[in-house]
């Protein structure tokens, strides 16, 4: 298959021209300026379908952290999902997008009592819970908003990703869940406490795994438990199990699909009757999306040439945070031609986008591509530099939508004032 099919199958060139979706990107980089992320909705429509056939029986919770665009929620949640949250800004976003509230569960380390309340009063599917001491805080919430809090207990079941270490979670000394030697005194202690009902268990041992052996391994141990808590009386119905999906950033990956994630739980899951919950962000949306930027200047400097850019560290931190590949490719279809080092322009030497990078001729005013932008880019952007964030836009079959204007100075100053 074409190398862009692979990444996203309404990407290709079209009259030498790149098109997402049949829309030619450089008249869109034209009109609505640079940097911009460009989103395929069709993309994530077929996405969250193949999730369904897979998953038939279970609720797809997208994990909203991977790109918070409320019409991008809100598309998923017309489709089907419900939402996984980790923050009170994240809960009050998808319910404001349409998200049912027994379709969102909560995860996070530091809930506040503030954001407890908030979901109680939500009434959510329930809180996935990641320490004694938020047991006991949101038993004491609940009692006094006469509310009932269904938890899972997030375990960390020490197992390997063999990811990234920022995003491995699943290992013993993470801050995440509560150890699996520990979960059973955990559901003893949600059953005395009033007004909590546990009701499941949780786990997510990390991100962007191209392998699905940790995900077993992970499962295997946590349906375990489920059992075993079953045989000894609890009442559990739930069994989430995290996101995690990896898609392809570098031309040889190769990522795995729902179907062969289901043909993996279906096999550890022997007997389970309860229902299922995933929380996938990345393989949603994150190969739905492009970064375009535009060449500002090119220069030769200590042997290398490079292609100094409009988008920065504070558009696409992936690259100067997690050493991260995103493919490149100019809107122009072209032959490479020489490495490029394609830097942003703020000041940090961090601040790059692709190293050592085979790429066409490239000169003042050319337009670039950053692929699989569609996840943990905008959603991790900031003002570095005082720069004003990128516009968004939503392409389906030729149409074009702008899902987000780009700031000005004037929006980025005003909290100030
Ligand atoms: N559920 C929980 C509890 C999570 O913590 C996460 C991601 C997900 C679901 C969704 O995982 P996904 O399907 O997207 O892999 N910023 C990093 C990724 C951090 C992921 C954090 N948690 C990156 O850019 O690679």
């Amino acid at each position: 298959m074409e190398l862009l099919k692979e990444y996203n199958p309404y990407l290709s060139y079209e009259n030498g021209e790149l098109t997402l979706e049949g829309v030619p990107l450089k008249e869109l980089a034209r009109e609505f300026g640079t940097p911009l992320f460009v989103y395929s909705a069709s993309f994530i429509k077929d996405r969250l379908r193949a999730y369904r056939e897979a998953f038939p029986d279970a609720l797809i919770c997208y994990a909203v952290k991977a790109n918070f665009n409320p019409h991008l929620v809100s598309l998923l949640a017309r489709e089907g999902a419900g939402a996984d949250v980790v923050s009170g800004g994240e809960l009050y976003l998808a319910l404001r997008s349409g998200v049912p509230p027994e379709r969102i569960v909560y995860a996070g380390v530091g809930k506040t009592e503030r954001e407890m309340l908030q979901a109680l009063r939500a009434g959510i599917l329930a809180f996935n819970v990641e320490s004694f001491q938020e047991l006991e805080v949101l038993s004491k919430l609940a009692s006094k908003e006469g509310k009932v809090a269904r938890v899972c207990v997030r375990v960390n079941p020490d197992v390997d990703p063999k990811t990234h270490p920022y995003v491995a979670t699943g290992l013993k000394e993470s801050k995440f869940g509560i150890d699996a030697s520990e979960a059973k005194e955990a559901f003893r202690l949600a059953r005395e406490l009033p007004n909590v009902e546990p009701i499941g268990l949780h786990v997510h041992i990390g991100s962007q795994l191209l392998e699905l052996s940790p995900y077993r391994e992970a499962v295997l141990k946590v349906y375990e438990l489920y059992r075993e808590l079953k045989r000894e009386g609890y009442n559990l119905e739930l069994l989430d199990v995290g996101g995690g999906l990896g898609i392809k950033y570098r031309p040889e990956d190769r990522e795995p699909t729902p179907h062969e994630l289901a043909a993996v739980l279906n096999e550890v899951l022997t007997g389970f009757d309860g229902k299922l919950v995933l929380e996938p962000g990345r393989s949603l949306v994150g190969n739905a999306g492009l970064l375009i930027t535009q060449v500002q200047f090119t220069k030769e400097k200590g042997g290398k040439r490079f292609a100094v850019v409009d988008a920065g560290m504070n558009d696409l931190i992936r690259p100067a945070f997690y050493g991260s590949y995103h493919h490149a490719v100019t809107l122009e279809e072209r032959p490479e031609r020489y490495e490029w080092e394609v830097v942003g322009p703020i000041c940090e030497t961090g601040d790059f986008l692709a190293k050592n990078r085979r790429l066409p001729e490239l000169k003042r005013g050319d337009y670039l591509a950053f692929l699989s932008a569609g996840a943990y880019a905008f959603a991790m952007s900031s003002h570095y530099n005082f720069r004003p964030r990128a516009a968004e836009l939503l392409v389906e079959k030729g149409e074009v939508r702008l899902i987000r204007r780009r700031e000005d100075y004037e929006y980025v100053i005003s909290p100030c004032f």
